[in-house]
């Protein structure tokens, strides 16, 4: 079944100091959706930023803003996400013990909901969660840092969620390590949404974003089977 491949640059990889710029750049280089990694110190050991950069973030998105949480717990920050304007917002299913409540209340504030998975986490914990998922997201690193290494064993996990989700539209995202080495084999096990950071940021910055547009452009075309 051919499906669209969406390319999804994770600002982790960016210009702190530049987001806005940053963003509007990738955007008109190319990218579908803008990730957005968010994380707490203490669910994962690296701290990035909350709602407020997220909120300021907004008027520069003109595309997708895919707001992945890497925080617990996750249900008293849900309402300040949605006040700052993600479009998905993603809970890790590790994240804490009522993961299908998370969920609930990510869709009840009008958000699109995303449930992220661990490699160490079997995907099939998934299963009775996945009518309130739009997008299941399958760690392919051990989430906290860019720039690490792809682990190979979670192509099979993508596969059997593939396999689980059979014709719901449910996407499935993949974030970690993801460049066009990669990104053939994680898309022909079923995955739709490829988070890329440095592989997208590589070579460019806001001022000269033409390696950005390369970047993208490459990733595409190796996930074009
Ligand atoms: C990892 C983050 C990723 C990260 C990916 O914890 O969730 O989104 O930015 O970075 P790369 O693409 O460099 O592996
Ligand atoms: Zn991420």
């Amino acid at each position: 079944m051919a499906r669209d491949i969406l390319i999804a640059p994770s600002i982790l990889a960016a210009d702190f100091a530049d987001f806005g710029r940053e963003v509007r750049a990738v955007e008109v280089e190319g990218a579908d959706w803008i990730h957005i990694d968010v994380m707490d110190g203490h669910f994962v050991p690296n701290l990035t930023f909350g709602p407020p950069m997220v909120k300021a973030l907004r008027p520069h998105v003109t595309t997708f803003m895919d707001v992945h949480l890497m925080i617990a717990p996750v249900d008293p920050m849900i309402e300040a996400f949605a006040e700052a304007g993600a479009d998905l917002l993603t809970a890790h299913l590790e994240a804490g013990p009522h993961p299908h409540r998370t969920l609930q209340a990510i869709r009840a504030a009008g958000m699109k909901a995303g449930l992220a998975v661990n490699p160490g986490t079997a995907v099939d914990a998934a299963a009775p969660l996945l009518d309130l998922c739009d997008l299941v997201c399958v760690m392919t690193v051990n989430p906290g840092f860019g720039g690490q290494t792809f682990i190979d064993s979670q192509l099979g996990q993508i596969a059997r969620l593939r396999e689980m989700i059979g014709d719901r539209p449910i996407r499935i995202e993949v974030d970690g390590g993801i460049d066009a080495r990669t990104a053939p084999a994680v898309v022909s096990a079923g995955a739709d949404v490829l988070v890329a950071g440095s592989a997208v940021f590589r070579g460019g910055t806001a001022d000269e974003p033409a390696a950005y547009g390369a970047n993208i452009r490459d990733l595409r075309k190796a996930a074009t089977l």
